[in-house]
């Protein structure tokens, strides 16, 4: 039985394959090269073609995607963050837009805490003078870093969570096991911060004057974009690092460039770039720095069910079913919807 098509972007896991195809979705992939991205043409012409879409956050789903084909019955992103989606585009156009959050919190939060140690000792730094041959002799000053548990001035250090979603409570879960105190700022989780024994609420700019590491896990959206710009890292301590896994835009990248070089701040680990896949200039150049390439969720378990929940919320929007994990839940109410699913005799 054949309950409609698929366009998938990009390459998945197997499992997310496995899923459609054994459901009796009929499906396209759009761009096979793991290193190519996908093509506009590749985009409009994919979603012309398909009943449900099926992204990745490498792909900008706007208005013009998303009225490419009035038959479209919904967006399934593999991504927790769907800010490269317009999701306000889709309710008004009756397509649902689902996501894969929850499967990811655990993941990210790890490599948060791996970000974190990682540019407070200065792993990636030590790592490089290792296999590049230099250790010559054991000394006091090799690679001194600051700590993170109270350590050797035995003062409990503070930990500052700009977003208290799953993720931030992930991350404040695990800074018990370094003795921290955790400062939380999300103003839309304020009760769930005053109401947790793991962290207590502050503003942002006292978060930002008090906490040792500043971590971010905000979503990307207007009010988000450059919420740490030069005003807020000049609030920062002279000893303090930021770490971002959130989303790049959340960061002024130049203005952090700037604050690291000037050493207004001590250092950054980012996982995600204002202008992914680019840095901003200098970035990569600076001591101070851990880099990655947008890799928090990724474990083979959570990739593996991220594909799964993924693949789920494409077999709903096929069969005009309530998705599981829509961000856009009201679009179910409107006669937009309904006539698209009307129209594809689904229901
Ligand atoms: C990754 O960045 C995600 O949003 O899932
Ligand atoms: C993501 O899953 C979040 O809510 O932080």
């Amino acid at each position: 039985m054949n309950i409609g098509r698929v366009f998938v972007t990009r390459r998945l896991p197997q499992v997310a394959f496995d899923v459609l195809r054994e459901a009796g979705a009929l499906v396209t992939i759009g761009q096979l090269l793991d290193d190519a991205p996908v093509s506009r043409e590749l985009l409009l012409g994919g979603t012309r073609g398909a009943d449900v879409l099926l992204p990745l956050l490498t792909e900008r789903v706007d208005r013009e995607v998303l009225e490419a084909n009035e038959r479209l019955r919904g967006v399934a992103n593999y991504a927790v963050g769907y800010n490269n989606i317009d999701v306000a585009a889709a309710t008004a156009l009756g397509i649902p837009v689902s996501n894969t959050p929850g499967v990811l919190t655990e993941t990210s939060a790890d490599l948060t805490w791996a970000l974190l140690l990682a540019v407070a000792r200065r792993l990636p730094q030590a790592h490089n003078y290792m296999v590049t041959r230099r250790y010559k002799l054991w000394g006091p000053n090799l690679f001194l870093g600051e700590d993170v548990s109270p350590g050797g001035s035995g003062r409990r250090k503070v930990l500052g969570i700009v977003g208290f979603g799953r993720i931030g409570q992930a991350v404040a879960r695990r800074a018990i096991g370094f003795d921290m105190d955790v400062l939380a700022y999300d103003p839309y989780a304020r009760d769930v911060i005053e109401g947790s024994a793991l962290a207590t609420w502050a503003e942002l700019p006292e978060l930002l004057e008090r906490s040792d590491f500043v971590t971010l896990h905000t979503l990307l959206t207007d009010e988000t974009r450059h919420l740490i710009d030069a005003d807020a890292l000049a609030r920062m301590k002279r000893t303090a690092f930021l770490i971002n896994a959130a989303r790049g835009p959340v960061v002024d990248e130049s203005a952090l460039v700037q604050a690291l070089r000037e050493g207004r701040i001590a250092g950054a680990a980012l996982d995600v770039y204002e202008h992914e896949p680019e840095m901003a200039p200098g970035l990569a150049e600076l001591p101070n720095v851990v880099l990655v390439p947008h890799i928090a969720s990724a474990s083979r378990e959570t990739r593996d069910r991220m594909a799964i929940m993924a693949a789920t919320g494409a077999l709903a929007h096929l069969r005009g079913e309530r998705a599981p994990n829509v961000v856009n839940p009201e679009v179910y109410e409107s006669d937009a919807w309904r006539a698209r699913v009307e129209a594809a005799g689904v229901r």
